[in-house]
């Protein structure tokens, strides 16, 4: 039988930590919705029209070194503005949603468009000051150096884009439960994520 949990919310919020949290304790798949549009995006700043990129998108795509710099999640953020770019990525992520055994999803629009139907979808966030803090210290981990100001910058810049785009913006799904990460430690924010989708799943 299959039972989809759908987590949406903006960079750095903790949706990643919470939505692999949520799956390794239920049993679930889990996909990050990001990482497609992260791929787009890399193929996109290496010569590839958007669309043309998103309709050839392949397996070994999402695996691929580099999608994690800033570089290539501002290029995701502008990919994903473009409906037929949403379009032609729609089919996979509603079909990883129903496989048998369930599934979380976690992205931007999972809740809202993607799966409206899930059984269970959260909405994950955080001010965007404390978003800052936690994306510098993963990019200075990962060997990125970057200064707080320009991690603020580029969060805020994304956060703009992905809330105010026409298609598919950022919004809390109608019933999701909201938790917001900026004053709880990561514990707090995975067991409050178990104990919804625990209620949902009763
Ligand atoms: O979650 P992330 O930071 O890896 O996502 C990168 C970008 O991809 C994000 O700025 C907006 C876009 N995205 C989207 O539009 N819809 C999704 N479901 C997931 C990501």
């Amino acid at each position: 039988m299959s039972f989809t949990v759908a987590i949406d919310g903006p960079a750095a919020a903790g949706k990643g930590t919470v939505s692999r949290a949520v799956a390794a304790h239920f049993g679930l798949a889990h996909l990050d919705t990001g990482v497609l549009y992260r791929a787009v995006g890399k193929r996109v700043l290496a010569g590839e029209d958007p669309v043309a990129a998103a309709c050839a998108l392949r397996a070994e795509d999402l695996e691929v070194a580099g999608l994690r710099t800033p570089e290539v999640a501002q290029e995701a953020s502008k990919v994903a503005a473009i409906p037929q770019v949403r379009a032609a990525l729609v089919d996979f992520q509603r079909a990883f949603a129903r496989r048998a055994g369930g599934a979380v999803l976690d992205g931007r629009d999972i809740g809202t468009v993607i799966c409206p139907e899930a059984e269970a979808k959260l909405f994950v966030t955080a001010s965007a000051e404390r978003r800052a803090e936690r994306r510098l210290k993963e990019l200075v981990e990962a060997g990125h150096p970057a200064s707080y100001e320009n991690v603020l910058a580029d969060v805020r810049a994304r956060d703009a884009r992905d809330t105010d785009r026409a298609e598919a913006p950022l919004r809390p799904a109608p019933g999701a439960v909201y938790i917001d990460t900026s004053e709880l430690t990561i514990a707090a924010a995975v067991d409050r994520a178990i104990a919804a989708v625990a209620a949902a799943r009763a």
